[in-house]
């Protein structure tokens, strides 16, 4: 394949999605991209490229863009992160919402649909607590085809088995054949829906929870800047972000800090935590929430001990 058309898909998906692939990476284009070609009658990737250099067919774009993007997701990926949604950001949440009793949580790569599932079941399983109150999960991706997937919420045994336990399938899925349908106790609390992390984000509204996991590792610096900078201002206080285990605010921005010994775990910087703000209403000292501890999503220092981000509260 010619240099110049692999540059150009490049720069197209990059542009749309701000996914990076490498053009070193030809073989890739070539395994996702060809039936891509072929679907819109054009025998190679040049005859792709040429079409889209021509007109650019936004239904052929939108196509290359997800064949390009990776949608690899499983339940209760990596679990910690579902651990400290059960154990530290739900019973938070409970407090503070107890007036309204009412919860937004964005799953914002939500892919095929595990993601925003995992977190319904965590729901299910806080038992009564939460069952009166009006708690919606918004599960948005870039890829139709993968929101599909997850919008019908049916898996194969070998994606139920990856991250569930039989006794979690047998609660929470009906089994029909080889294929696993989910009950609609998870369904209900969930709405799938198109959305491109590089348009505007702010239209969806403010969130208490935000799971942007996953997906920054495929953008670059001044992208991921962007779209923290714009997450940190949709959370509620409290409000949490959640992000994957390699993903870090780190060196990409300050307008979020990590949560004390919550690996993965940010709140907006300006947040002040629920120490300082007992302190100031002459309270009892709690657990202290953020703070500039440089550490990624997966607790391991980002700097040696005892540098600390300049302008930063501890
Ligand atoms: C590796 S999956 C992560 C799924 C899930 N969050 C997890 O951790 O298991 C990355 C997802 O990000 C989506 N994605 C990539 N670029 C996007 C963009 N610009 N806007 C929204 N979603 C995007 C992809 O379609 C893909 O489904």
């Amino acid at each position: 394949m010619h240099h110049d058309d692999l540059s150009f898909l490049a720069d197209l998906v990059k542009r749309q999605s701000g996914v990076q692939v490498s053009t070193d990476r030809s073989y890739l284009f070539e395994s996702r991209l060809l039936p891509v070609a072929r679907q819109f009658g054009h025998s190679g990737l040049d005859g792709l490229a040429r079409a889209l250099r021509g007109s650019c067919d936004p239904k052929l774009a939108d196509a290359v863009v997800e064949a390009m993007t990776t949608n690899e997701s499983f339940f209760f990926r990596d679990q910690h992160p579902f651990d400290q949604f059960r154990r530290f950001m739900l019973p938070e949440l409970r407090k503070a919402r107890a007036g309204d009793r009412c919860l937004r949580i964005w799953s914002a790569a939500a892919s095929t649909g595990q993601e925003p599932y995992s977190l319904a079941m965590c729901l299910e399983e806080a038992g009564e607590e939460f069952r009166s109150w009006r708690i919606e999960i918004l599960a948005t991706d870039i890829s139709s085809e993968a929101l599909e997937k997850g919008r019908e919420g049916i898996y194969s045994q070998f994606e139920v088995q990856r991250g569930l336990s039989v006794q979690m399938m047998v609660k929470y899925f009906d089994q029909d054949g080889t294929k696993w349908k989910v009950k609609d106790c998870l369904g209900k609390r969930i709405s799938f829906a198109k959305h491109n992390l590089m348009k505007s984000n702010r239209a969806l509204g403010k969130f208490d929870i935000i799971f942007l996991r996953n997906v920054l590792i495929y953008f670059d610096l001044e992208t991921k800047k962007r779209i923290l900078e714009e997450v940190a201002s949709m959370l509620r206080d409290p409000g949490f972000l959640c992000l994957g285990g390699t993903e870090s605010v780190i060196g990409v921005t300050s307008a979020l800090k990590a949560v004390d010994g919550r690996r993965g775990v940010f709140v907006p910087d300006a947040y002040e935590g629920p120490e300082r703000r007992s302190v100031r209403e002459g309270g009892s000292r709690p657990e202290r929430w953020g703070s500039n501890r440089l550490v990624n999503a997966s607790g391991m220092p980002a700097l040696s001990p005892g540098l600390s981000r300049s302008g930063g509260t501890t």
